[in-house]
């Protein structure tokens, strides 16, 4: 801390921290016979505070102080309050809500993690020029209750106007009824001064409809699945109640609250009669629809907002494409980052979770880099991250971890403590964040190597696996078609990669060898185990064999023959997804770093479930838990994991940021970068907009009937090298500050021209006419399979074929003569 501390915890001697407990409100009254030059306050507290000073509000933080490990690292805010203070008497007040410390926190119906009682710690430094004062929390407080009854993360909050006593922040109130406080013993050196951006209200929405139900309820939607709260303003009579219970999504009519789990999010309002304006203080909820009980009248939707709630972050990247579905998919993405940087970067905002998990972050670390400053909020928790790893002995799985079993090395999940200080040095160029991690990460691969069995290979102990892909058994997320030890072994090769370029960044030559020797055993291992000669990944799975192209286990002669497998099997699944969190980040990668472009644009265009864009097509405003977290019916995924608001599987849009905006950084930082957008998928535009260190980098290109247009503009001091896309010359150009843009004719496009005389190879070596043909086929006999690559797909046409389909009729017929002819067009158009 920079200035001493002078200040105690404090709690109301009547508090008991118990569930359902009363917030606490804490007073103290002093007198100035002079103005100070400055006031400072500084504040934290066990729970989540709200100050006042002279019945104003102090700053515009909200759920301060945040979630940090509290016991290692306690956030203190500072907020300049000279201007609120007056000769005479002056009030310092406080209300403090369970928050995170005391309140539950997970699904196992746990609480009080951190804290038995609420706390608050205050100190109002008062600079006098060459004499300073501090008013601090001590036995001189006094200790009362007020509106807020109860109050929890999850459950919600509940205010009674009718108990709120009126002037209690200002000077002149009678606090003789009011209690006692006591002190609370709190290791002072974990107060730390703010390492990252607050939570604050970042941007407020009206509703785009109210609505009654079939049972006869009022809701209003939003229009987006956000994190935050309701503030509305109502006249009603003394004692009327307004009841809000938040809910993610609306089946058959009504809202659904199988989304929130146990979560009650709901909050009450009580009136003490006429006009107020109402928000709760110490609670968000992750919602879209909320239903409102007794509101007196008709709700007018001007008196009704959602006030979106965050880690107040700066935004740095931007994209914006032809395609309207894909432009969705990538607000779903940003808006799942927003309502998951709550303080840390959690799984979800809505149920009994909102945790820390590592799997969902490092998963989904480069967009959010991107997307986002997220210097302060992820460096932050990667401290966490790393003093929690010293002192239990393992990374956890949640940080901070609120778990009751203790976390074992995983791979993705914990091995994050590698891979995201190595994201952020990518994104940001600085090695000060790979230095500040460095223990932590050395510490992690080294526990792992010591887990290694004889061959090399991570071949035991618990693991996520590929979380997720759509085939594992609804109960059963970690048990997809990839092996989880592939997974691992595969994940080891990068992580051990990653940390002998970090040593060797840092200028740790030993460590450099030690670490690079451990990739090379690792990769080796795996190659043997999993890979053969020519390239086939064991389990014939799209995410073993994205790990594999990826992260560079295989030789370039492999490397090309997986890809061609890799396509094979993307296309074989009718381009809908098959990967968890372990393959998603990879696979568009994957396909389009193996010359399957065609092909990864056809997997990120599908529509059918399970695919990148079907929850666009059913309404999602958010990425989902599941990719069918609700299903086509309209039904919620009975598994009891359907959040609709999970940032892991929106990993893909950094795939976007890269490929479609066609921007990546050369060089860490961004101080080299390449500009080479990959057109294709039918876009016809993309711009794109990111904020490095040196300025804005801009990114935009328009394709034309016969002539394509990129525009690039690049700050001073940055060196671009610009592929420019279809170019018939593959012209190459390197270029500086200044904005640059070229317009060249581009052939027309020539795809080839199909009917049923064409061979099934002929048509499945053109992914588009494959998909469209396959997709006709299928309508017919959903389920069976058509392989357009086996030996004698050479020469079998799709006449000679149907006369082997037994019952294939005219009207199939035609149908895929209809979709070949179709395709036929649109390639010569
Ligand atoms: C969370 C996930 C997390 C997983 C791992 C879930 O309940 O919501 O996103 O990574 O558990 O166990």
């Amino acid at each position: 801390m920079t200035t001493p501390t002078q200040g105690a915890f404090i709690t109301s001697a009547a508090s008991t921290g118990r569930e359902g407990e009363p917030a606490m409100y804490l007073r103290r009254a002093f007198s100035l016979a002079e103005r100070p030059v400055r006031a400072t306050l500084r504040l934290t507290a066990l729970g989540v505070v709200e100050a006042r000073v002279n019945g104003a509000v102090v700053g515009d933080e909200v759920l301060a102080p945040g979630w940090t490990s509290y016991r290692h690292r306690l956030v203190v805010s500072e907020h300049d309050v000279t201007d609120d203070l007056v000769v005479g008497e002056n009030v310092l007040g406080a209300i403090v809500g369970e928050g995170w410390a005391l309140g539950r926190l997970g699904w196992e119906n746990k609480r009080n993690h951190y804290a038995e009682r609420p706390a608050l710690f205050a100190e109002l430094v008062l600079d006098f020029g060459g004499r300073t004062e501090v008013i601090a929390s001590d036995g001189s407080f006094r200790a009362g209750t007020g509106g807020i009854r109860d109050n929890g993360i999850y459950d919600g909050e509940t205010f009674d106007a009718r108990l709120e006593p009126s002037g209690w922040d200002a000077a002149g109130f009678d606090d003789s009824a009011w209690g006692d406080v006591e002190t609370v013993e709190w290791p002072l050196e974990a107060l730390i001064d703010s390492p990252a951006e607050p939570i604050r209200r970042v941007e407020e929405l009206a509703p785009v409809a109210v609505m009654t139900t079939p049972s006869g309820k009022t809701v209003v939607d939003f229009g987006q699945n956000l994190s935050g709260r309701v503030r509305f303003t109502v006249t009603a009579e003394e004692g009327a109640v307004i009841t809000l219970r938040h809910a993610e999504v609306m089946v058959a009519g009504e809202i659904d609250m199988e989304t929130v789990r146990t979560a009650k999010a709901t909050d009450r309002f009580i009136s003490a009669g006429g006009t107020d304006t109402w928000e709760p203080r110490f609670t968000f909820h992750g919602f879209r629809y909320v239903e409102v009980e007794g509101w007196p009248g008709e709700l007018d939707p001007a008196a009704i907002r959602a006030v979106v709630t965050h880690s107040d972050m700066t935004r740095i990247g931007w994209l914006e494409t032809s395609d309207p579905l894909l432009n969705q998919l990538h607000s779903n993405a940003v808006w799942s980052m927003r309502d998951n940087f709550v303080g840390v970067p959690t799984d979800c905002p809505q149920r009994d979770e909102r945790l820390g998990w590592t799997g969902d972050i490092n998963a989904f670390a480069p967009t959010a880099a991107f997307l986002y400053d997220v210097r302060g909020v992820l460096g932050s928790w990667l401290r966490d991250l790393a003093l929690e790893q010293k002192a239990m002995g393992f990374v956890p799985w949640v940080v901070p971890d609120v778990l009751s079993t203790p976390s074992s090395p995983t791979a993705l999940w914990s091995d994050v403590a590698v891979s995201l200080p190595w994201a952020l040095y990518r994104e940001y160029g600085d090695t000060g964040i790979l230095a500040q991690a460095y223990e932590s990460m050395t510490t992690f691969i080294r526990q792992v190597a010591g887990l290694l069995d004889d061959d090399g290979l991570w071949s035991t102990g618990f693991q996520y696996g590929d979380w997720l892909d759509p085939d594992a058994p609804d109960d059963n997320p970690a048990g997809g078609k990839t092996d989880r030890h592939l997974v691992a072994s595969a994940y080891l090769c990068k992580t051990t990669r990653e940390m002998a370029e970090t040593a060797r960044i840092l200028g740790r030559d030993q460590d450099a060898a030690e670490f690079g020797a451990l990739a090379a055993h690792v990769r080796a291992a795996f190659r043997r185990e999993y890979v053969t000669e020519k390239g086939r990944v064991a389990g014939e799975t799209v995410t073993g064999y994205s790990l594999a192209i990826t992260f560079g286990i295989l030789d370039d002669d492999q490397r090309a023959h997986a890809g061609d497998l890799l396509a094979r099997l993307v296309a074989k699944a009718g381009y809908r997804i098959s990967t968890g969190f372990a393959g998603t980040p990879l696979v568009t990668d994957a396909l389009s770093s193996t010359g399957h472009l065609d092909e990864a644009y056809l997997l990120l265009l599908e529509t059918g479930c399970p695919s990148f864009l079907y929850p666009v097509t059913m309404g999602a405003t958010t990425i989902w838990e599941r990719w069918d977290s609700v299903r086509p019916d309209g039904t919620i995924n009975p598994s009891g994991m359907t959040s609709l608001n999970h940032y892991a599987l929106g990993a893909v849009v950094d795939w976007m940021h890269r490929t479609i905006g066609g921007l990546t950084a050369i060089e860490p930082g961004y101080r080299r970068v390449r500009i080479a957008p990959l057109v294709g998928g039918g876009l016809t535009s993309a711009s794109l907009r990111h904020t490095i260190a040196a300025g804005d980098v801009e990114v935009s290109w328009k394709r034309e009937a016969q002539s394509m247009t990129l525009t690039a503009t690049v700050p001073e001091g940055v060196t671009a090298e610009i592929a420019l896309p279809l170019h018939p010359d593959a012209e190459m150009h390197e270029v500086g500050g200044g904005t640059h843009s070229w317009t060249y004719g581009v052939p027309v496009a020539t795809g080839g021209s199909y009917d049923l005389d064409s061979t099934l190879k002929e048509i499945a070596d053109d992914a588009a006419a494959w998909r469209a043909f396959f997709d006709a086929f299928s309508t017919h006999f959903p389920g069976v399979p058509l392989d357009g690559t086996a030996p004698e797909a050479a020469f079998m046409t799709v006449n000679t074929m149907l006369e082997y389909v037994p019952g294939a009729s005219d009207e199939l017929r035609g149908d895929l003569a209809a979709a070949l002819a179709r395709v036929s067009e649109g390639a010569s158009s």
